[in-house]
């Protein structure tokens, strides 16, 4: 049985490190032989700021953009958010992707992998629980939380992660891969 699990990737700006995090989670999560795993770059999927004139429950949607995005998202199982803090809190550009649409994301999981200062982009992903659990997602406690991340970019640009982060990685992969056949089991029942 393999799932489809998409990682969403939250930084579009440029010179994002985003990517340096994404290639090590990516790599960890191809392990993992249950899933199925594709990377989704919102910088390359770019959508514009929420343009749809009908609410996403009714799926009456009218931008090629949002047709696309409603058939990647829907055919996922499992998502994991790679998330950086901005001023305390979510990139806009996760909580846009999201408000595009709703049944899609309804009963699936959700892991984050979150990145930043001090904080380790634990406010970016506090913030993202409240929309994640409005569109009916489960949001897992057993996150990747990487806290002054530059230290562990080197001189390649190659995320090199310690066993703790590691360890970390496999608890919630581990996680989203039980949930992901719960959830699965129920939406099918
Ligand atoms: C607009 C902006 C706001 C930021 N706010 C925070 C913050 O609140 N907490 C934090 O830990 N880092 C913050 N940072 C620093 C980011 O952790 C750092 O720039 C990181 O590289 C952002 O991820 P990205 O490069 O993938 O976009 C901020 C960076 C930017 C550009």
């Amino acid at each position: 049985m393999e799932y489809k699990l998409k990682i969403i990737v939250g930084s579009t700006r440029p010179g994002r490190k985003a990517p340096i995090v994404a290639d090590w989670f990516l790599e960890l999560a191809k392990q993992y032989s249950n899933f199925e795993v594709e990377l989704l770059d919102l910088k390359e999927i770019d959508l514009p700021l929420m343009d749809e004139p009908n609410h996403p429950m009714m799926q009456k949607y009218t931008k090629d953009h949002t047709k696309k995005w409603s058939k990647t998202i829907d055919e996922a199982v499992a998502f994991v958010f790679i998330t950086p803090e901005y001023n305390y809190g979510r990139p806009a550009t996760i909580k846009n992707a999201m408000d595009y649409l709703f049944n899609e994301w309804q009963e699936k999981p959700v892991g984050f992998v979150s990145y930043g200062g001090v904080s380790g982009g634990t406010r970016a992903v506090q913030e993202l629980k409240l929309p994640t659990t409005t569109l009916g997602m489960m949001p897992l406690p057993q996150a990747v939380n990487i806290p002054f991340f530059a230290q562990f970019i080197n001189d390649d640009n190659v995320f090199e992660a310690n066993e703790p982060l590691k360890k970390s990685a496999d608890v919630m992969l581990n996680k989203l891969q039980a949930w992901t056949k719960a959830l699965k089991e129920m939406r099918e029942a």
